[in-house]
């Protein structure tokens, strides 16, 4: 996998998005986090009639930008973006739960997962609204 995003980085630590592998790697996880989100019949709802490629695109951005990206998360807030959606507290841990398999799936080592799980848990509170 390449890494064309750490290009206009400077030699400082790498960040977790360059261990990972970068924009490539990132968008490798959103695909298999969202097979996975679609295929569990308690997330999938939420989901009907959503622009998924649309909503992936701003994932791969968020996701990256939560890693260290150097490019900045351009969407909604989170809490502009999930307050019409009635998310309760078990689909939001079932997502953070799809989202560390995703990334065990793609090789990632479990304190790197530690570490994102830490940066996603206090959205929690953005997200959840019923
Ligand atoms: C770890 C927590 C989460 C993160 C980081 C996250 C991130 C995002 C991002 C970046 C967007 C796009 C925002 C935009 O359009 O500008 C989005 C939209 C969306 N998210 Fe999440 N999300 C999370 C949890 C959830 C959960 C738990 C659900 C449902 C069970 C969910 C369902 C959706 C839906 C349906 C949209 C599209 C909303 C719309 O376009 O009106 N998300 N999310």
């Amino acid at each position: 996998m390449t890494d064309t995003t750490s290009a206009g980085a400077t030699a400082a630590e790498p960040t977790i998005f360059d261990r990972i592998g970068g924009a490539d790697a990132v968008a490798a996880v959103v695909d298999l986090f969202y097979d996975r989100v679609l295929a569990d019949p308690d997330l999938a709802g939420y989901f009907e009639g959503q622009d998924i490629e649309r909503i992936k695109g701003h994932q791969r951005n968020f996701v990256g930008q939560a890693l260290g990206a150097r490019r900045p998360y351009s969407g909604r807030t989170m809490r502009r973006a999930h307050e019409q959606l009635a998310i309760t507290s078990g689909a939001f841990d079932k997502v953070v739960a799809h989202l560390a398999a995703s990334l065990a799936e793609a090789g990632v080592d479990e304190e790197t997962i530690g570490t994102i799980a830490g940066v996603l848990g206090p959205l929690k509170p953005e997200i959840v609204t019923a």
